[in-house]
């Protein structure tokens, strides 16, 4: 199997038109920074809900002029079939990120996450097997396993859904399953567990973990534990998360092929011990103790991903720790306070 340093010598060599939707995002953004320095054509689509155009004018500026050229955006909602039509034609692969994430907001308004993660993700789905795409990878969530206790998570068993988000990214396991028997479609899922890296919001009611403790810390704020801050996640680098994206993208082993992937690195930190990693990487608040409050309805209490499916059959080696993910972030975090954007 190929390690990830000899894939990206293979993809650069065959260049390839790849669709990533939700690329104004988080997740997406990375993808489509590692896509371009690998001088990849690639169309991305966003309608600018959660992402953001500075996203993308931060990849402009870490890529060459020639590599940016390779890159046509189109503002546009996945909820719209036509435009996802348009947004796959003559695509290999699909990149699938644009969803409405958060547990929490989910919970607040079920019927906007239906349609943009489920009627979304079907449309992309048809317009991949109309326009004869060879592939899609898609984002599914570690939320899939619900209320099932049993740790760490393996991806054949899951327990009762705890959320709509959750049921949201099952169905899409379950479309993306039947589009492959039905309709030929190659279709991955991969099941991420707490991202985190560069370009992450840290604004809002919905903003993940680390980015909006970060940016507490940064501003002197209070950061709350919801819970007794003993419930514990496996957080994962995003550089990690667009590792297995182009393993799943390019892999040649039929037995890899429609099927899911826990996405993480096997290793569970308590919201406690996390609260002190980012502190001590942040010395000015040696003093701040965390506030503690209510723990949050649909959350699960502890997470972490057997990654032993992703290593066999994709061949997946996280280049990044917790550790060094962080080290690795920090000076993003700190430069995005300094231009007044954290
Ligand atoms: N970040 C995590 O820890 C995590 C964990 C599990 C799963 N995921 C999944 O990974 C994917 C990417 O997440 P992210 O963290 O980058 O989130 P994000 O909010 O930063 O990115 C999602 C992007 O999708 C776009 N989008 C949303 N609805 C759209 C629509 N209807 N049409 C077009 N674009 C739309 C948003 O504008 C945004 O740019 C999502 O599917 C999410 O559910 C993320």
């Amino acid at each position: 199997m190929a390690s990830y340093d000899e894939l990206k010598e293979q993809i650069r060599r065959n260049p390839k038109r790849w669709l990533v939707s939700g690329v104004a995002g988080f997740i997406g953004s990375n993808l489509l920074e590692e896509l371009l320095q690998l001088d990849q054509q690639v169309v991305g689509l966003d309608n600018f809900s959660t992402g953001k155009p500075e996203n993308l004018d931060e990849v402009q500026r870490l890529v060459s002029e020639s590599q940016w050229q390779r890159f046509q955006f189109i503002k546009g909602d996945i909820r719209n079939l036509a435009v996802c039509r348009t947004a796959c034609q003559d695509v290999e692969i699909i990149l699938h990120q644009a969803a409405l994430g958060s547990v929490p907001r989910s919970i607040e308004d079920p019927t906007a996450c239906n349609e943009n993660n489920v009627d979304g993700t079907l449309n992309m789905l048809k317009a991949a097997c109309e326009n004869g795409v060879k592939r899609m990878v898609y984002a599914s969530s570690s939320a899939v396993y619900g209320d099932h206790p049993g740790l760490p998570k393996v991806e054949q068993t899951c327990g009762n859904l705890l959320s709509p988000y959750a049921v949201s990214k099952m169905t899409n396991e379950l479309y993306a399953g039947v589009f492959s028997q039905l309709y030929g479609l190659e279709t991955i899922g991969l099941r991420y567990f707490n991202v985190f890296g560069p370009r992450q919001d840290p604004e809002g009611a919905y903003a993940a973990v680390i980015p909006r403790w970060i940016a507490a810390l940064g501003k002197g704020e209070t950061v709350y534990i919801n819970g007794t801050g003993e419930t514990s996640r496996d957080f994962c680098y995003v550089k990690n998360v667009v590792q297995v994206n182009l393993l799943a993208a390019l892999t040649g082993n039929r037995d890899a092929i429609n099927q899911v992937y826990n996405v993480a690195l096997n290793r569970r930190i308590s919201l406690n011990e996390l609260f002190y990693k980012l502190q001590e990487r942040l010395p000015v608040n040696a003093g701040t103790v965390p506030e503690y409050r209510d723990f949050r309805a649909g959350d699960v209490l502890h997470s972490q991903a057997d990654i032993s499916k992703a290593q066999q059959l994709l061949g997946y080696q996280p280049s990044h720790t917790l550790d060094t993910g962080l080290d690795a972030a920090m000076g993003w975090y700190l430069k995005s306070y300094d231009q007044g954007n954290g």
